[in-house]
């Protein structure tokens, strides 16, 4: 396939970035997104120019890492991950746009990596839990209800790759800090500090700069892993009753 890809190029956080097109005549379908990026970096670095920096590690779909804006939809048109993604979804003579994250609590690093070091202070805020060290205890001496670890495991699937936030005209990372929240206050183990885990979550959420939810749904709609909309339902009654508790 003849392929058109506008990327944007941004040398260091200060810089004033801009689209940039590259023309590539040789695509195969059965390339994933970021090989087709690979093989223009290679022409790039042969021909003496600066190879696209994009973040990427797993490229299976469990990092979180790879995440870009790909014609305006956060991952592209397929809903995986951007390293899942293969060129047989874009059409010969195709012009794709390729960004970064746009949000302002994501700053960009360089071209289209940029900055999550927010979700990582989010997650230092309470996403843990406290245990003994020592070996594990034996699995089935904590019996949990089958409902819950099914929803347990649906909200640990997140893999804190941003497009939530990327996706949401609010800006809000409530998909990502709920899904933290529901995976382990569904879980016997998570129960002891369930109560200081979403108000030190939701706080350093704010204090982040992340905006409110609003139910708008395209966070859920982007979510490669399917993160439903209940798991803020449920961050919002975790936190209507530690707040309650805080005040009795
Ligand atoms: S909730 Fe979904 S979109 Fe948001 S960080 Fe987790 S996996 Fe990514
Ligand atoms: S590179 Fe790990 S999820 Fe894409």
């Amino acid at each position: 396939m003849k392929i058109t890809v506008r990327v944007w190029r941004q040398a260091n956080p200060s810089a004033e970035g801009q689209m940039v097109s590259y023309e590539l005549d040789d695509v195969s379908e059965h390339m994933s997104f970021l090989e087709m990026l690979d093989v223009l970096n290679e022409r790039l670095t042969v021909t003496g120019e600066e190879p696209i920096a994009f973040d990427s590690d797993c490229r299976e779909g469990i990092c979180g890492m790879c995440g870009i804006v790909i014609n305006g939809l956060a991952h592209g048109p397929e809903r995986t991950t951007t390293c899942q993604l293969h060129m047989r979804s874009f059409n010969d003579g195709d012009v794709i746009d390729i960004e970064p994250w746009r949000s302002g609590t994501f700053p960009v690093v360089k071209d289209l990596v940029v900055d999550r070091g927010a979700f990582d202070r989010i997650i230092q805020a309470g996403g843990f839990i406290s245990a003994p060290t020592g070996s594990a205890v034996e699995a089935n001496n904590i019996p949990v209800p089958k409902e819950n670890a099914d929803h347990a495991f649906e909200a640990a699937t997140c893999i804190g790759c941003g497009a939530c936030v990327a996706a949401c005209p609010n800006g809000s990372a409530m998909l990502f800090t709920a899904a933290k929240i529901t995976h382990l206050g569904l879980l016997p183990q998570g129960q002891a500090e369930r109560d200081s885990r979403v108000l030190g979550m939701v706080e350093q959420h704010d204090a982040e700069g992340f905006g409110g939810c609003t139910n708008i749904g395209e966070c859920t709609a982007a979510c490669p892993k399917g993160i439903p909309l209940s798991t803020i339902s449920r961050l919002n009654r975790d936190l209507l009753g530690a707040l309650a508790k805080g005040k009795a």
